[in-house]
């Protein structure tokens, strides 16, 4: 395998998680300078370049070595990976992590005004996609045959255009659906935005380089939901405090100088944590609570 020192990750140029994937980037310390064609980004700070492109394309840059990552759909990479499995008997490519954002699912879509009682519903019917293999794996767990009508996009109109009778495609608000008088009838696969590679090991600097990155990564993924918390308690409803605070929270507990009888807390809450959580914990016996954000997390 050629060597290289410097890792190349594709991101797609415009769409739904173009801005999120840079955002990421930079939350990770990595700086990029755009180059005037726009479609190669040079790492300022790390050996890492961005390539811009389609999202379709992704997987197969990094299956053919053009790009060693990928932040892409998973509904993309699982496209791709089933098409190499069932070709050649493997795939090289993988999920490396699950980002936690451009979430969507990859659902069958019905006509409104028919009853669907289930994947028996579909036998026999012409099923538009983008996602051939997903919906062929979906259709042969449920011992089911249609007919898949390949289509590249525009595939919610495909019934009123006739081409096909149902769907089976990307469903995030579900606003395209509704305006194609279509309804979410089966969800075949949750996806979201992945880190995909290849599985093939890098024996030179990109390994070290690819590890530094897992590790911000994780750190940024960390902090996302977490908050650290402050308050004031008394000695005596220490116990009811703490049994008020999300379970699994480290706690520290300091005491006040000059004041005896007050303990200050400290914890960090990670989830979920609004207003109905905060009032519970006040109504435990903290005063003074202070909810702050995260920046960076090193365990
Ligand atoms: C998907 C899908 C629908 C739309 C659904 O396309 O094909 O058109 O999003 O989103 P909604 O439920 O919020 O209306 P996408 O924007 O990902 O474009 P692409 O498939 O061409 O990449
Ligand atoms: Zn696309």
């Amino acid at each position: 395998m050629k060597t290289r020192d410097r890792l190349r990750i594709a991101v797609q140029k415009s769409g739904r998680l173009s801005d999120a994937s840079q955002q990421l980037l930079a939350q990770c310390g990595l700086k990029f300078r755009q180059s005037r064609d726009k479609l190669f980004c040079f790492g300022e700070t790390h050996p890492v370049d961005l390539l811009l492109v389609r999202d379709d394309d992704i997987p197969g840059l990094i299956s053919e070595g053009v790009c060693d990552l990928g932040f892409v759909g998973r509904n993309v990479l699982e496209e791709l990976r089933l098409e190499q499995v069932a070709l050649t008997g493997s795939s090289v490519l993988q999920e490396l992590r699950a980002l936690g954002y451009g979430g969507c699912r990859l659902s069958i879509a019905t006509p409104q005004d028919e009853l669907f009682e289930g994947a028996q519903s579909l036998s026999g019917r012409r099923i538009a996609t983008s996602y051939p293999r997903l919906l062929a794996r979906y259709l042969a767990s449920e011992g089911v045959t249609a007919q898949i009508v390949v289509l590249s996009g525009s595939v919610e109109i495909a019934p009123r255009l006739g081409s096909a009778d149902v769907i089976c495609d990307l469903v995030s608000s579900g606003a395209t659906l509704v305006a194609n008088q279509l309804k979410e009838s089966v969800k075949i696969l949750d996806s979201e935005a992945v880190l995909a590679a290849s599985t093939t090991e890098f024996l030179d600097a990109r390994q070290p380089m690819l590890d530094l990155l897992l590790r911000r990564l994780d750190g940024v993924m960390a902090v996302r939901e977490t908050r650290l918390l402050l308050m004031r308690a008394k000695r005596s409803a220490l116990d009811s405090v703490r049994s008020s605070l999300p379970r699994h929270s480290t706690t520290t507990v300091m005491a006040v100088q000059g004041e005896d009888d007050q303990l200050a807390l400290q914890t960090v809450v990670s989830g979920t944590f609004g207003w109905a959580e905060l009032e519970a914990i006040q109504l435990a016996g903290a005063t003074q609570l202070l909810v702050l954000p995260v920046e960076r997390m090193l365990a």
